[in-house]
């Protein structure tokens, strides 16, 4: 018993000490919430005294765009997403405890898009052009304390367009962070984590930490970093003394050696956490976290990627920052859902095209293990839509790319920086493009020596590859000239920055043949002359833009060559603007493997079936045709030697993968009835699967990807609705408008269906489905509770299903 109450007694001290401890040390917290916002491109709300009580009340992140109508009259163009931008102000108020008084207090911006500039109480704390990049003020000498009030206010001006080639957002879409810290202090990104030497037994790992004194005096400190594995045992832990000049900044190195280590990799993507705690008078006073990795690699000129020793093909996708209905408004949970759906395709890379990505996606990329192309600029000095970042390139560049070294140098999962796509310069002789190249690339190199940088060139042949700036070529599509690579540029290594941009409308197939491949537009300014008249395009993986190919033609290349480390294919998802290969109506891109609802198209599963070895047997398409139609029916499948085809019980025959064919076929005069596929490894069924003829739309199906969230306010769930007819089966080809009505502690965040052509709101509680699916997205509240969610529509009856926020 005496054992006992003195053991609680120590853990009651120590409880306290932790909590002392804890108080004294950084607090850095959302500064999501209770934001006042109102659209106006003529007046200013700069100054704290502005009467902002009417505005609209809302939480960050959030992008206005996505809230607009489409219309392709809008400055932003089809192409930047046919949806409105203009001037967005922002105001919040909140007061700071007097306990932070002799504290400094930071305000981060994860990323606003654009041209935004931040006051506090009245004073300017600066502009920053470029939407992507991630900025912290010092709010320290301008702020009210106790009851007396704060005001943020903070413009963001995307009038000015088109200032993009795709959907930009607009406004505060990112995360927006307060941080409170002691005077000397841990700098903004002050960690710089590298593992030069690794082997089984041992990494050496070296850690750079900035320590800021903003104290007008001298100061010693002691900095302490503790390393952690992932069962958050503690594998070194560092002790250094030193001091800082007032007002200064210094630097520190610690080294250590980590033994028998677990290396970061795609498959077990094993994560370290460096805590560096900063103490000063015998008191903590800073502690700051930061998650790394130990891998290492190599490019090989002539066998490619090398991921701790072992060879690895990329096969990443490149993505925009969009969040299909979300917008651009940034949401931790959908970009996992994006990057959930990508490794269950075999997907193991992430091309941030073009632009710094949000800090959660390379935080979601480490934990998930993604190999990322970190990019910061789709244009330098030379412009591709009349009002982009092309301005702001001699004043911003050099700090733009710097920041975002700095912020993500530590992430093992970004592999490779990129510092340009297809930039103007690379054309003809400008020589101006290989100028900038070297400039980027030393400002990259004197910051981070530890990864190879590339750009997106088209060809091997442009002045670009003839500055000798580049660690790793980066190309985008002509894969005729892959194999010229290697002869003409001995030693050399290669990454396909860029291909395939083949084009799908999810669920629609044209009437004819699978192997009639089309490059389609032919003609820009008469885009329906090949094209549908519905403005679909056929997911038979037979239509791919003219500088593109198919997904299989693009998969063939690949794997032909070893010196072809990878490539990232245009796009993993469909995103917003940037129409191909049609104009207004259309909005949003065909190029997707998955729609922008999130919907895969049928091609997702021939990767699956290449790059997983989860067993897949895939069939398309659908088995609702007319009679007399002859149709294509495809099979993807893998971990079988043959598919045998049966229609309503009769065999079809049975095919097998030749060398030449990543599918099998078999032309089919169609029947209604069931067509049903069996896949077998030595005789021996593996998987089967089937499709039915569809009878008339009689009912709604919903089912959430998860049906249990977190009640934090910004968990979501997105929940399929799927038309039936009143045996279940899915019935293919109609699009009949929903209805959605929630109760409980949520709300309604975002509907879709995938379709390019759809000019319905996102945020609304209506939606039409595309090809049978449609898509709602729920937003837990912070209490938790039992979320309804019900869906309608005439003639069909109704469903709903609950959703537990806990
Ligand atoms: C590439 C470009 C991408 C996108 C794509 C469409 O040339 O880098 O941003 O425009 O074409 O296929």
């Amino acid at each position: 018993m005496k054992t006992r109450t003195a053991l609680l007694l120590l853990l009651i001290i120590a409880t306290i000490q932790t909590n002392q401890v804890k108080a004294q040390a950084r607090t850095h917290s959302s500064f999501n919430e209770g934001w006042k916002f109102r659209l106006d491109s003529i007046n200013s709300y700069d100054q704290p005294n502005v009467n902002d009580i009417t505005w609209r009340t809302l939480n960050l992140p959030h992008d206005w765009s996505i809230e607009g109508t489409f219309s392709k009259d809008h400055p932003a163009t089809p192409g930047g997403g046919a949806l409105p931008g203009g001037i967005g102000w922002y105001r919040k108020t909140f007061t700071i405890p007097t306990t932070s008084k002799s504290k400094s207090v930071f305000i981060e911006f994860d990323g606003v898009y654009r041209n935004s500039e931040v006051w506090i109480n009245g004073h300017s704390l600066g502009v920053r052009p470029n939407g992507y990049i991630s900025f912290q003020y010092d709010l320290t000498p301008y702020l009210n304390y106790g009851t007396v009030k704060n005001v943020i206010a903070v413009k963001a001006d995307n009038s000015k367009q088109p200032n993009s080639r795709w959907y930009s957002g607009s406004g505060i879409y990112r995360n927006v962070w307060l941080t409170t810290v002691d005077k000397l202090h841990i700098d903004n990104w002050g960690t710089f984590i590298t593992t030069p030497k690794i082997s089984n037994q041992a990494a050496t790992m070296n850690i750079v930490t900035n320590v800021a004194n903003q104290n007008s005096s001298d100061k010693k400190f002691v900095l302490t970093t503790t390393v952690y594995d992932a069962n958050k045992k503690i594998v070194a832990k560092l002790v250094s003394n030193t001091n800082v000049a007032a007002n200064n900044l210094t630097s520190l190195n610690q080294s250590a050696v980590i033994s028998n280590p677990v290396l970061w990799s795609i498959e077990k993507p094993s994560l370290y956490k460096a805590v560096s705690q900063l103490s000063s008078d015998g008191k903590l006073i800073d502690e700051y976290q930061t998650t790394f990795g130990v891998r290492y690699f190599n490019f090989d000129s002539e066998k490619g990627f090398f991921l701790n020793g072992k060879p690895v093909k990329i096969l990443g996708v490149c993505d925009h920052h969009d969040l299909g209905a979300l917008g651009s408004a940034i949401n931790s949970r959908a970009i996992e859902r994006q990057l959930e759906i990508l490794k269950a395709m075999g997907c193991n890379g992430i091309r941030t095209s073009h632009n710094p990505p949000a800090p959660e996606l390379l935080a979601l990329a480490d934990k998930m293990g993604f190999i990322v192309m970190d990019e910061a600029f789709d244009m330098w000095v030379k412009q591709k839509t009349k009002y982009d970042y092309h301005l702001d390139w001699d004043k911003w560049h050099r700090k733009d790319l710097e920041d975002q070294i700095l912020r993500d140098r530590n992430h093992p999962s970004v592999i490779i920086w990129s510092v340009g796509n297809e930039v103007s310069e690379q054309w003809g002789n400008d020589t101006s493009g290989p100028a900038i190249a070297k400039e980027l690339v030393s400002i990259v190199k004197s910051l981070d020596t530890t990864r190879p940088i590339v750009t997106a060139n088209n060809s091997i042949y442009n002045n670009m590859l003839q500055s000798n700036a580049f660690d790793l070529i980066g190309y985008n599509y002509s894969h005729d000239q892959w194999k010229e690579f290697l002869k003409k540029y001995p030693g050399k290594k290669l990454i396909i920055t860029e291909r395939t941009a083949a084009l799908e409308t999810r669920g629609h197939y044209d009437s004819v043949p699978f192997d009639t491949i089309r490059r389609w537009p032919v003609r820009w300014d008469k885009p329906l002359l090949d094209g549908n008249p519905d403005y679909t395009v056929s997911a038979y993986d037979h239509v791919s833009a003219p500088w593109g190919s198919t997904h299989e033609e693009s998969i063939k290349e690949l794997l032909k060559y070893d010196h072809v480390s990878g490539m990232y294919i245009w796009t993993g998802f469909d995103y917003l603007g940037e129409p191909t290969p049609y104009p207004w109506p259309a909005r949003s891109s065909y190029f997707g493997i998955i729609d922008l609802a999130g919907f895969p198209k049928d091609v997702y599963y021939l990767y699956q079936s290449l790059f997983t070895t989860k067993p897949v047997l895939h069939i398309y398409p659908h088995w609702n045709w007319k009679a007399g139609d002859m149709v294509d029916v495809v099979a993807y499948y893998n971990n079988a030697d043959e598919v045998e085809l049966f229609l309503n019980g009769q065999s079809l025959g049975v095919q097998k993968k030749t060398s030449n064919d990543l599918h099998v076929k078999w032309r089919v005069p169609f029947a209604p009835g069931v067509l049903k596929a069996i896949s077998r490894k030595n005789g021996k069924i593996v998987l089967s699967k089937e499709t039915r003829t569809a009878g008339a739309p009689a009912k709604i199906l919903l089912k959430a990807d998860r049906s249990s969230v977190k009640a934090d306010g910004s968990d979501l769930s997105f929940i399929t609705a799927t038309i039936v007819d009143k045996d279940g089966v899915l019935v293919p080809n109609v699009d009949n408008s929903l209805t959605f009505s929630i109760s409980g502690p949520g709300f309604i965040t975002g509907v879709d269906n995938g379709d390019p052509v759809s000019h319905e709101s996102f945020k609304s509680n209506r939606h039409k489905a595309m090809n049978g699916l449609a898509l709602v997205i729920i937003q837990s509240l912070k209490t938790p509770g039992k979320i309804k969610i019900k869906a309608s529509s005439e003639n069909l009856q109704s469903n709903d299903i609950e959703i537990i926020s806990k």
